[in-house]
């Protein structure tokens, strides 16, 4: 679907301004959607072997990914049934995870082991100290997890995602993570962060490098709300002024033509590059109302010039803080009681008024 070069009327409501800056809000929605709606939980190589394990916090909940001894994935509360003891700390290999507190034991699936000196606790019963499960499914370079232990894993979302990266010519299963995954922190709301993701209303205006590259015109920047997954495609740019294009990123004689940039709701992102070709992931959760944590990790195609590398990481960090900056300024705004409510544009902002339904939705 394009997006139409009209503006028709609005006639959604936005989210209530206050809903960006409230404590008890960002309380309401940890439990309504962090924990009800698939994360990131590792990357897949951080996984690949058994006996190794990775950690995470989903929804204000600490995780542990484990891969077992015979291989199987498993997703589990990382929470001591004892005394509350954050069991597993980073990443890495463990045959069991062990308390660093009092030593109680738990397989790698979660299971009760082992208490020191329970054998002296006449009324110790290690019935219900098994470790919390969370659902868990694999996508290509990422484990996703969800704290709802039935949920079903989001596969019509997942396999769209595929379908769309493959057709721009990337496989999802022969990436390579370049450099560090990068941790950062916006003074921001989470929906300010994922909002501005979702609209590139705002592109010619705060990313006038990336639109040197990518077709930002309401013509060609093409808008799609689908369920949990929103995404937005879009060619490269036809111009006169190739060099001063190339100077940002090179796409000539790459494998992939265009880009794509999907939202997983509620938060996390997947941006298709083009040119040699590159993928890559940002997931982002609310540390409290007022701020947000993204960790990025980029992929590249195998084989790809270390030339469009640097183009991409040096790129994907300007648009990042060009777009901290904004998001960090309309937090302050929609913080500041300055207004009651932003004002929605159905059409430009098609995918960031399917956000805030899907929002509500949750939020009942
Ligand atoms: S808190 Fe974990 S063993 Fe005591
Ligand atoms: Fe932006």
């Amino acid at each position: 679907m394009h997006a139409a070069t009209t503006i028709e009327p609005t006639t959604h409501e936005a989210l209530p301004a206050r809903w960006y800056a409230d404590a008890e809000q960002a309380e309401r929605e940890q439990h309504a959607i962090f924990r009800r709606t698939w994360q990131v939980g590792a990357l897949a190589h951080e996984l690949a072997e058994p006996g190794s394990y990775a950690t995470a916090d989903v929804g204000g909940v600490p995780v542990v990914l484990t891969r077992d001894l015979e291989g199987e994935l498993h997703a589990l509360v990382n929470v001591c049934p004892h005394r509350a003891m954050v069991l597993a700390t980073g990443a890495g290999r463990a045959k069991l995870l062990q308390c660093p507190n009092h030593a109680w034991t738990f397989t790698l699936g979660g299971r009760f082991r082992h208490a020191p000196r329970a054998d002296r606790e006449p009324g110790f019963c290690s019935d219900g100290l098994d470790l919390r499960r969370a659902a868990v499914c694999e996508w290509g370079p990422l484990v996703l997890v969800n704290l709802d232990a039935g949920a079903a894993p989001p596969r019509r979302e997942l396999d769209a995602m595929r379908a769309s990266v493959a057709a721009e010519g990337l496989d999802l299963d022969a990436v390579v993570l370049t450099g560090p995954v990068v941790d950062w922190d916006i003074k921001a709301n989470w929906k300010i962060v994922c909002e501005n993701y979702l609209e590139c209303y705002h592109c010619a205006v705060v990313h006038p490098d990336f639109s040197k590259v990518f077709d930002v015109s309401a013509e060609r920047y093409a808008l799609k709300p689908d369920g949990d997954l929103l995404s937005a495609a879009t060619p490269v740019k036809a111009t006169r002024k190739v060099d001063e294009q190339q100077a940002v990123l090179r796409t000539d004689g790459g494998a992939v033509a265009g880009s794509v940039w999907h939202l997983l709701f509620p938060a996390t992102t997947i941006n298709v590059y083009p040119g040699e070709g590159a993928f890559e992931v940002t997931w982002y959760w609310p540390l409290d109302a007022h701020t947000t944590r993204g960790r990025t990790a980029v992929f590249l195609a195998p084989g790809t010039s270390a030339g469009y590398a640097e183009q991409v990481t040096a790129l994907s960090l300007q648009v990042g803080e060009e777009d901290n900056r904004v998001c960090e300024q309309m937090h302050r705004g929609m913080a500041s009681g300055g207004i009651e409510r932003a004002t929605l544009m159905e059409v430009n902002e098609a995918l960031l008024v399917a956000f805030q339904r899907r929002v509500r939705e949750l939020l009942g």
